[in-house]
């Protein structure tokens, strides 16, 4: 059981993330300024008052996953995983990268991408620098960046936000107790680097664990995070999650995270179709991506400035889509939503 001095420890580590995080986003934001001002974006300025919400979100987030963890759903040894030997030497590389990004800005260059990739394997909506990303998803340099990239945007509270779907996802499966831990299949989809599944699979340590991902490059940078991990190395496929390569009913759970303020409604919709399709009738679906409007009014200017900071094309679309409407087309049931911080976690169950 974790004491209070590990708590003590967890805590004073977030806060020691959260200060690198901002630290580093105040002095890329000046050396923009000075370095390249014309690709400097407006943001709209946030009050003392909503500053205090946020910290306060943030602190309710670590809260929660300090107590899940002393509840047992996770080891309370992944609240403090993170590859911080290799983020120091991968720092340097962010720096390095900036001025690529700020031209990109400038230009408003959205689809500067690596000149080898056959652009008709990928849907064109995906064929874009997301977050002025250097080669979009489309490269192993972007792959190596990513995961700390991820880490400073949210001032080390990316994994905090991806681990509340672990609970919804424990819950759900129970529903298949009654058979053995590693018949059970987990789909976890738009896997990325495979920080989502090293969560998964420290909750679900027997678990049979597949990703897809349309990223090679991204695979092989998950490949190499979890290959280091005991027990079975999750599969790990290249594909699209709007047409997924796997049989009707062939996984007990379906998660996603961070995937849908990235795609068009339309997508997102052909993405909960493939959900419920390679769902075991009983099985379970959790999304975790961006709150929302509704959900979360009193954090629109924080949206706001995230669209304009980041070149993100289907943001402004996500933050006003109903997920439960679209969750409920193909036939889930039990549809939940819970916020957590800056993160909406979606719940469903496809029905017997
Ligand atoms: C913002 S990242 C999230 C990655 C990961 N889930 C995480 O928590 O860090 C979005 C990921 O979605 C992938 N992606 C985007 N569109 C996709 C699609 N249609 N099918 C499969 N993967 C997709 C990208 O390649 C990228 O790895």
């Amino acid at each position: 059981m974790p004491d209070q001095l590990t708590k003590l420890a967890y805590q004073t580590m977030q806060q020691g993330r959260a200060l690198l995080g901002v630290t580093h986003k105040e002095v890329s934001t000046r050396l923009m300024g000075l370095l390249a001002p014309d690709g400097t974006p407006k943001t709209v300025p946030i009050p003392p008052e909503l500053l205090a919400s946020l910290r306060q979100a943030m602190d309710s987030l670590h809260e929660r996953d300090w107590q899940e963890a002393e509840q047992g759903l996770y080891p309370p040894s992944l609240l403090f995983d993170a590859p911080w030997l290799d983020w120091a030497s991968r720092y340097p590389m962010v720096w390095l990268d900036m001025p690529s990004t700020w031209s990109r800005r400038r230009e408003r260059n959205v689809r500067d991408l690596p000149s080898s990739v056959d652009l008709d394997n990928y849907p064109d909506y995906y064929l874009q620098n997301f977050h002025h990303q250097t080669d979009g998803y489309l490269s192993d340099h972007s792959a190596a960046l990513y995961d700390l990239q991820v880490e400073i945007l949210f001032n080390g509270t990316a994994d905090p936000m991806r681990r509340r779907m672990l609970a919804p996802l424990l819950r759900g499966i129970k529903a298949f107790a009654d058979r053995p831990a590693g018949q059970v299949r987990v789909l976890d989809l738009a896997t990325g680097t495979g920080r989502t599944l090293r969560q998964i699979r420290a909750a679900l340590p027997k678990a049979q664990l597949v990703g897809l991902d349309l990223s090679s490059a991204y695979l092989r940078q998950a490949n190499k995070w979890l290959s280091q991990l005991p027990g079975e190395l999750p599969q790990l496929t290249q594909g699209n999650a709007e047409a997924l390569p796997f049989a009707d009913a062939s996984f007990q759970a379906v998660t996603c995270v961070f995937l849908f303020h990235e795609l068009p409604g339309e997508a997102r919709q052909n993405v909960i179709n493939q959900a419920y399709r390679v769902l075991e009738p009983g099985g379970v679906v959790v999304i975790a991506d961006s709150v929302q409007l509704a959900d979360s009014p009193q954090f629109s200017a924080v949206m706001e400035n995230f669209r304009r900071v980041f070149h993100e094309p289907y943001y402004r679309d996500y933050i006003s889509d109903d997920i439960g409407a679209r969750l409920a087309q193909p036939g889930f049931e039990g549809i939940t939503a819970q916020s957590h911080f800056m993160t909406r976690v979606w719940t469903a169950r496809k029905p017997r």
